[in-house]
């Protein structure tokens, strides 16, 4: 069954709670967390996580678009994360990091920027726990799907069966309902959504399409 991670980056902040009741049926919710740095914008940091686990029980899915996460994986632990991803190139010693990740309870995860070839995770594969597809360039929501990553999505599926390990592929940016079947059918296990969850009337429904 397909993973709906809405991200809260689309959501109404003035209305938190509001937003996250909007979403019962999702699985996880994905907190886009960027330093102005590794992208050109900011958003949250680990109050931002905290207050959503207070909001709700489901695991609070923590994209790290941040330099040198690691330095900051206990903070994002002890505030509530359940996974915590990072980016290969925002760090010196990504499988030490994911390592960490995994020795503070958490699940770790990698994630590939479109112009980041499958290969990069390959060396990683025995400690992650999550691999995330970026379907734009990060550091917005609302931009458009790059159509090319979709034969990315297929060929870290056949890595990830070629590990023999439990992981699951994420896919991030852009992802709606005309997106989501090629996604799901190149091998996609969670889907990441915001613009399309929360801008839309009935988050529900939406969260339904996207499962297919
Ligand atoms: C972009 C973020 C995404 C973003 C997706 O850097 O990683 O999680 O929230 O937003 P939509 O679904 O609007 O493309
Ligand atoms: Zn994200």
């Amino acid at each position: 069954m397909i993973k709906i991670a809405p991200s809260i980056l689309s959501a109404d902040l003035a209305d938190l709670a509001g937003e996250i009741s909007r979403i019962e049926s999702a699985d996880f919710v994905h907190v886009d967390v960027m330093d102005g740095s590794y992208v050109p914008n900011i958003t949250f940091g680990q109050g931002m996580v905290k207050t959503l686990s207070r909001l709700t029980d489901k695991p609070l899915d923590v994209h790290l678009m941040i330099e040198r996460p690691e330095h900051h994986l206990e903070s994002f632990m002890e505030a509530g994360a359940s996974i915590i991803t990072v980016h290969p190139d925002a760090t010196r010693h990504l499988h030490r990091q994911l390592g960490r990740i995994k020795e503070l309870g958490g699940l770790a995860g990698v994630a590939l920027n479109p112009s980041d070839p499958s290969v990069m995770i390959e060396n990683v594969l025995d400690l992650a726990d999550l691999v995330l597809i970026m379907t734009v360039n990060p550091g917005f929501g609302g931009q458009d799907f790059i159509e090319g990553q979709t034969t990315k999505i297929a060929e870290v599926a056949e890595l990830v069966a070629a590990s023999g390990r439990n992981i699951m592929i994420e896919v991030d940016g852009g992802v709606n309902s005309k997106t989501a079947e090629k996604v799901r059918r190149a091998g996609a296990d969670v889907l990441v959504a915001g613009t399309y969850i929360f801008r839309a009337e009935d988050a529900e429904a939406a969260i339904r399409t996207l499962r297919g």
